[in-house]
């Protein structure tokens, strides 16, 4: 895409931000919150660290807009956001894509009406629909073979959905995974389309997505209707910032805007607003030059370890059930019984290498333009001297794709948020074989219910939530943190 003198001027400004400084530059008298009064008054300690940002710690006083009704710079730094994504309009978000997620499907669906929705999707699509009342209709997405985890929906099973269910209100999908895999989303936003519904897409994973030829194109550019992206995870904002691509006109986007504002601090922070106005700026004129330096490192560790004969990772082949790959993920995945996920991350944890992510057969390293080659030699020179445990196949069931990616579609007996407001008691794990849940179980990250208010507890499941009590992995939404117990429906 041609990208005039125009444009760049324009993109190389910061509006947001330009503001804040300019205010506190003016050491003015501040009669409002926040209490600190642009760092006046703060614990000492902290002071030295905190002190710059405090001094930009504002709110919405005259010069620096709403973000609940954008006007000024606010709104400048958001049209400048939409021009380098390629949206219509973008809407900051300061609670992360789950603020996005959440408003989109209170946005799409009334309650009683249905959302075609990939089983694997984010705790907080869920939380929409519960919150919605909406009903969902989940799609199991394919299982890639070769990492055991769940990648994206098939093109057949969603227009099957879509048959099935023509009076479901949107199509809502994750892509790419937390594992970076993805989907041909152009051809998926056509056939959504077709049905004249529109397709939003939880990018939390892809907002460096366009920006280097070797990434995959963005959901906006691929026609989606909607995308929420976290800037704070792929990008270079703080965290908790995202941001809320818009384009068409299949999405009501008062209501969109009504919900958000519901979902949001009516006291959004300034910090983080301008750290999204900046990440935008750096993506746009650093990014790609970052990206390439980072791809080359990432590309040759992949090298480095493909000598190694007790990892693998995933590539993308002729026959993968995605047809985008992440390169900036990297899925350590062990070909060997001596060794588990989560040995491995205390391995590298003790050589100050903190991993994303670790399972039981598998350590996800995520790697952004922040990632310097002191980071990734660092990795090689640990994984390399680990004298490779006796090769043997992994324990099937502790694969990750079965415990904590969640894939498979149990019998609702009820609705979410109908469970979620019944009376309950809790009993223990193997006494809860048919009953239905009353709470959800999250295993955290990924972040992606394994069960959800409702369902009823078959055999399958409960298998997997004593695994995870065995092993003691962390889920969300649970009352008992131990899993010892777990409430179901009285
Ligand atoms: C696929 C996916 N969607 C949404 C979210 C929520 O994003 P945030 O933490 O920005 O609210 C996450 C977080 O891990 C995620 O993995």
């Amino acid at each position: 895409m041609e990208r005039g003198a125009a444009f760049w001027n324009r993109q190389r400004r910061a509006p947001l931000y330009e503001a804040l400084i300019n205010h506190a530059r003016r050491r003015p008298h501040p009669f409002h919150v926040p209490g600190h009064k642009m760092g006046r008054s703060f614990d000492q300690e902290g002071k030295d660290l905190f002190q710059s940002l405090l001094a930009i710690d504002l709110t919405e006083i005259s010069g620096l807009d709403d973000l609940h009704q954008p006007e000024g710079v606010i709104a400048e730094a958001q049209a400048l956001a939409a021009e380098a994504f390629g949206a219509e309009e973008t809407r900051f978000l300061v609670g992360g894509t789950t603020a996005g997620n959440l408003a989109l499907v209170l946005a799409v669906c009334r309650p009683g009406e249905k959302i075609i929705v990939q089983r694997n999707c984010h705790k907080s699509v869920y939380h929409g629909i519960m919150l919605a009342r909406a009903v969902p209709v989940f799609v199991v997405p394919a299982i890639d073979p070769v990492t055991g985890v769940a990648a994206g929906l098939r093109r057949e099973d969603v227009e099957r959905a879509l048959n099935l269910h023509p009076d479901a209100k949107a199509v809502f999908l994750t892509n790419p995974t937390y594992y970076g895999m993805g989907i041909d989303l152009a051809k998926m936003a056509a056939v959504v389309h077709r049905f004249g519904i529109p397709l939003l897409v939880d990018e939390a994973h892809g907002s460096h997505y366009g920006f280097h030829p070797e990434l995959p194109q963005s959901a906006m550019r691929c026609g989606a209707d909607a995308s929420v992206q976290s800037t704070h995870k792929t990008g270079v904002a703080m965290t908790m910032c995202a941001m809320l691509h818009l384009k068409g006109e299949r999405i009501d986007r008062s209501r969109l805007y009504q919900a958000l504002g519901m979902i949001q601090s009516s006291s959004p922070s300034y910090p983080l607003m301008a750290s999204l106005d900046l990440a935008r700026r750096h993506m746009l004129t650093e990014g790609t030059q970052e990206l390439e330096r980072v791809l080359a490192l990432m590309k040759r560790l992949r090298e480095r370890i493909a000598t190694l004969p007790w990892l693998l990772f995933p590539e993308l082949a002729e026959n993968s059930v995605y047809t985008t790959l992440d390169p900036l993920k990297l899925m350590l995945c062990l070909r060997t019984s001596s060794l588990s996920g989560f040995e491995l991350k205390q391995v590298l944890e003790r050589h100050d290498i903190y991993p994303e992510l670790a399972a039981p057969d598998h350590v996800l390293l995520a790697s952004s333009t922040g990632t310097c080659p002191e980071d990734v030699e660092r990795v090689w020179q640990v994984l390399e001297r680990l004298a490779p445990p006796s090769a043997g196949s992994a324990n099937l069931l502790a694969r990750t794709g079965a415990v904590l990616s969640s894939s498979f579609v149990r019998e609702q007996v009820m609705a979410m948020h109908e469970a979620l407001a019944s009376r309950r008691i809790a009993v223990p794990l193997e006494e809860a074989e048919g009953r239905i849940a009353a709470e959800m179980v999250i295993p955290y990250p990924p972040g992606i219910p394994l069960l959800v208010p409702g369902e009823r507890i078959d055999a399958q499941v409960l298998q997997r939530l004593v695994f995870m009590r065995d092993q003691k992995l962390h889920a969300h939404g649970v009352h008992d943190p131990d899993l010892a117990t777990i409430q179901i429906v009285t």
